[in-house]
């Protein structure tokens, strides 16, 4: 089978890069960016001619998702780039996909809840953004169900991976760079190591379980924490010195609001795809292992 990856370059691209060579399928990784010593054919999933091109002559059987518009804070000033690329470049494969009869693997977010409600939230809650990141990838799922491809919608949380940028990387920054730092702790949800959901991915490529089901699955690492008390256990793996102090939402300076609780119920892609998924605490310490 082959299968196409688009945004290839990013965390969860990235994370695929290392696991693809002992996968069964064959992976065409494809970017818009380069990385030095990894192949990445160009692919600007925004235009729909060169996405139909590419998987024509590449005879693409399965797309995995990876790009979009992810800088939440960004998002909310440049509406339009989050909307090309979280609406209007999923709705492109969507429409791609239905053509070539490929299945269309996107990713989703935690961000489409409010965080209103101190329950983990199922597939089957109703999503309530409360900023434009959120806003658009939630327009860019509905755009891939109401498409008639074939679909997996992976909604995920608070992703991290030895890649790019991210919450981890940061603290071990910041670590280094600063004697205090303050992380909110009124916002819990669920870190995600970007090689896990990687994994899950290419297992159920690799054995068909992506043509034998069909619709939105919550995909993150299991248990719940606040940034805080993430922050405080990548400080204890990394040895650091620099004190970590909580706060509230409200005394750290951001114009989006995030929701403030978006644990992730993940009974159903455990269910349908017999799925073990790490809890988050041993994937922060595969994290570790990785990056040494
Ligand atoms: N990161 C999180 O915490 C998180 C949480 C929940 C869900 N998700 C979702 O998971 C998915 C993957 O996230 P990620 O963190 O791996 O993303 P990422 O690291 O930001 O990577 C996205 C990649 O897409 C590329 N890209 C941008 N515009 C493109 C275009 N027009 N055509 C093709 N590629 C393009 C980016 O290139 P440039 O860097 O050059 O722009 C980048 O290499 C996204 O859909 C995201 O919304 C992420």
């Amino acid at each position: 089978m082959n299968v196409l990856v688009t945004g290839a370059n990013g965390q969860l691209g990235m994370s695929l890069r290392r696991l693809a060579a002992g996968a069964p399928d064959r992976y065409i990784f494809t970017d818009i960016n380069t990385v030095q010593g990894y192949e990445t054919l160009y692919l600007d999933i925004t235009n729909i001619e060169a996405v139909r091109i590419t998987c024509d002559s590449e005879q693409v059987d399965a797309i995995i998702n990876c790009a979009g518009y992810t800088n939440v804070d960004g998002a909310e000033d440049d509406v339009q780039m989050s909307d090309l690329l979280n609406r209007q470049a999923p709705e492109i494969l969507a429409s791609v996909a239905k053509e070539r009869g490929a299945v269309l693997i996107h990713i989703s977010t935690d961000y489409v809840f409010d965080g209103k409600t101190p329950h983990p939230y199922s597939e089957s809650a109703s999503p309530n953004p409360l900023n434009v990141y959120g806003t658009t990838k939630l327009a860019g799922d509905r755009c891939v169900a109401e498409s008639g491809c074939r679909y997996l919608i992976f909604r995920t949380s608070w992703m991290y991976s030895p890649y790019g940028k991210n919450f981890a990387r940061t603290m071990l920054r910041l670590f280094r760079e600063k004697p205090v730092i303050s992380v909110v702790y009124d916002q819990v949800g669920s870190p995600t190591y970007a090689p896990d959901l990687a994994a899950f991915i290419v297992e159920i490529i690799a054995s068909g379980k992506i043509f034998r089901n069909s619709g939105i699955f919550n995909y993150s690492s299991e248990g719940a924490v606040s940034w805080y008390d993430f922050a405080k256990a990548i400080h204890r793996l990394s040895g650091a010195s620099c004190e970590v102090v909580p706060c509230l939402t409200e005394e750290y300076s951001s114009k989006v609001e995030r929701p403030r609780y978006s644990v992730l119920d993940k009974s159903k892609v455990k269910s349908v795809f017999g799925v073990k998924i790490p809890y988050w605490e041993k994937s922060l310490e595969r994290f570790f292992k990785d990056i040494k």
